[in-house]
């Protein structure tokens, strides 16, 4: 351990680096488990695009209630969403997965739930439920990342920000409706 250099020559890095090419970003120093990476980055993604679906439903339940600025509030987080999907999809196809777009399982795959809710309160308080569930469980999936995989923790970690951006944001909307 004491006479470990802290990085790899560069012979070794070069040779390194032409075997097994077709892996493209994924190369033989990547530490994590690849697989239980792409499964994460898989929930993750039915995460996201459940609460598109959910978002969608509360805008246009919002507008057909004359609320303008909680719908526009809505269908914002509906489009954050939909581009944390697309970031998380194309992740897992760097690292040669294949992102889980299929509807049937969604719902399970996802840690957020679906909740129509009835009223403006009732959809605000869903939302801000399930963003506390992506913030929790973001938070875990980056832990587990670690340095193992630093690109998926960083990507994880900024769309993390956004859905404590979004929570905030709720609780907001919450205090003005009472
Ligand atoms: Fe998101
Ligand atoms: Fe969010």
């Amino acid at each position: 351990m004491a006479n470990k250099p802290f990085l790899t020559d560069i012979k070794t890095l070069r040779e390194r680096a032409r075997k097994h090419i077709e892996n493209g970003a994924v190369t033989e120093g990547y530490t994590a488990d690849r697989e239980t990476v792409v499964k994460l980055l898989n929930e993750a993604l039915a995460t996201e695009l459940v609460c598109v679906l959910r978002y969608k439903r509360h805008y246009f339940m919002a507008a057909g209630i004359n609320a303008e600025s909680v719908a526009a509030e809505f269908l914002q987080h509906a489009n954050e969403e939909q581009g944390h999907a697309d970031q998380i999809a194309q992740r897992i196809v760097q690292l040669k997965g294949a992102p889980n777009f299929n509807p049937e399982g969604l719902l399970t795959r996802s840690h957020a739930e679906y909740v129509e809710g009835d009223t403006l309160t009732d959809m605000i308080k869903e939302d801000l439920v399930a963003e506390r569930i992506a913030i929790d469980s973001y938070r875990e999936m980056n832990t587990y990342f670690g340095n193992d995989d630093p690109t998926s923790r960083r990507m994880l970690e900024g769309i993390l920000a956004m859905e404590e951006e979004h929570a905030e944001d709720l609780v907001s909307l919450l205090e003005t409706m009472s």
